[in-house]
């Protein structure tokens, strides 16, 4: 019944890791390297030549793949044909790495293309970022084959959120339209009950806030639609849940995606992101009002300890309200790359202990809500 709402089980282990990303090289340094960047956040295997490679990983093809071209015995560039010339593993995204910058021109670039090059030195950073954009491709490939009504909630979606992402760090305001009409498809899912291919197709996508927002906006817009909401209200809803921590694009990245727990000053960066978002909503003077609300005060509690403002009772309205258990709900159950989703059963007493701190007629229909919409798939 998990599946439904794209939750994993807890019995697949500690780690919330499930994407394979497979590195060969003949060089030890770089091997432990490698582990050493890529392990906290994949499931990692490290080749020291490329013998009998290949039958192990058509079982369960990587979502990535690294080659050193100078990988014993024949060279990277053998085994790059190798996997071109594998049905299992033909799609799979190659990052080719070399001593120089091999040119796109060249005989052997033309011969055995892979997605991506670098030349040494590959710092761990940058490894670990090209990683992550090839591991992304993998799961946005996978959407293919979803119906295309998911299918294009999914596209649409990431593509605007990674715009908004990268347009507010560059101090651009938000792109509200486009946002509204990505979120029309999520909307008709939502209404006709066609929301579980999407979040168990976003599941395993590697951008993590990307991932929690798409799934926040999907809960909101589901709880909306039980408490009656419709029309451009739920439009609200889905906007204000997909933006609702777009302030965490200025949090440095070593802390949003830090592989475990926060420090005390990285955890006071994290909580800045709800003012950062104040910013980025006021150089986008088209952005609705309740959007506004979603994003500023969905980390207030009904007793006053949330953040940043401490806004008590009934100064939260139902948005606020409504935003702050689906937001709970929702860290409670993603998948993180140190710790694995909780299930509903779990979450849901967790939520329901919080008296002080929730609206529980809400958190009631929420749970109610999504033991419902379980029930349909089992
Ligand atoms: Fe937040
Ligand atoms: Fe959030």
């Amino acid at each position: 019944m998990n599946r439904q709402f794209g939750v994993i089980n807890e019995d697949e282990g500690a780690s919330g890791r499930v994407l394979r990303v497979s590195v060969f090289s003949g060089d030890n340094n770089f091997r432990t390297s490698s582990l050493e960047a890529l392990e906290p956040f994949y499931l990692t295997t490290v080749f020291d030549n490329a013998n009998g490679a290949l039958e192990e990983m058509t079982a369960s093809p990587p979502s990535a793949v690294a080659i050193d071209m100078e990988l014993p015995p024949a060279g990277g560039a053998d085994l790059i044909r190798k996997f071109r010339a594998n049905a299992a593993l033909s799609h799979v995204p190659i990052l080719a790495i070399s001593d120089s910058k091999i040119k796109e021109s060249s005989e052997e670039a033309q011969q055995t293309p892979a997605d991506y090059q670098h030349e040494r030195p590959l710092l761990k950073s940058k490894f670990l970022e090209i990683i992550s954009i090839m591991a992304n491709k993998s799961v946005e490939r996978s959407w293919d084959q979803l119906p295309p009504l998911q299918a294009t909630v999914l596209k649409e979606t990431v593509n605007v959120f990674k715009k908004s992402f990268s347009g507010v760090r560059d101090g651009r305001p938000l792109p509200v339209a486009n946002i509204e009409k990505s979120c029309e498809p999520m909307i008709e899912a939502i209404t006709n009950n066609q929301f579980g291919d999407i979040l168990r197709g976003v599941r395993d996508h590697d951008d993590y806030t990307y991932v929690h927002s798409l799934r926040v906006s999907i809960h909101l817009s589901l709880l909306g639609h039980a408490m009656g909401i419709r029309g451009d209200d739920l439009k609200t809803l889905a906007v204000g849940g997909l933006v609702h921590d777009i302030g965490k694009a200025m949090v440095p990245l070593n802390i949003l995606n830090k592989p475990g727990k926060l420090s005390e000053e990285e955890w006071l960066k994290m909580k800045a992101h709800v003012l950062h978002s104040k910013k980025i909503i006021e150089r986008t003077p088209s952005i609705n009002h309740g959007v506004k609300i979603i994003a500023l005060q969905h980390h207030e509690k009904l007793n006053g300890v949330g953040y940043p403002y401490g806004i008590k009772g009934k100064k939260l309205n139902d948005l606020a309200r409504m935003a702050t258990i689906v937001d709970i709900y929702g860290a409670l159950t993603d998948r993180r790359a140190y710790k694995p989703a909780f299930s509903i059963e779990k979450a849901m007493p967790i939520m329901l202990d919080m008296k002080d701190e929730l609206d529980q007629g809400m958190v009631k229909l929420f749970r109610d809500l999504l033991m419902e919409a379980a029930k349909l798939e089992e």
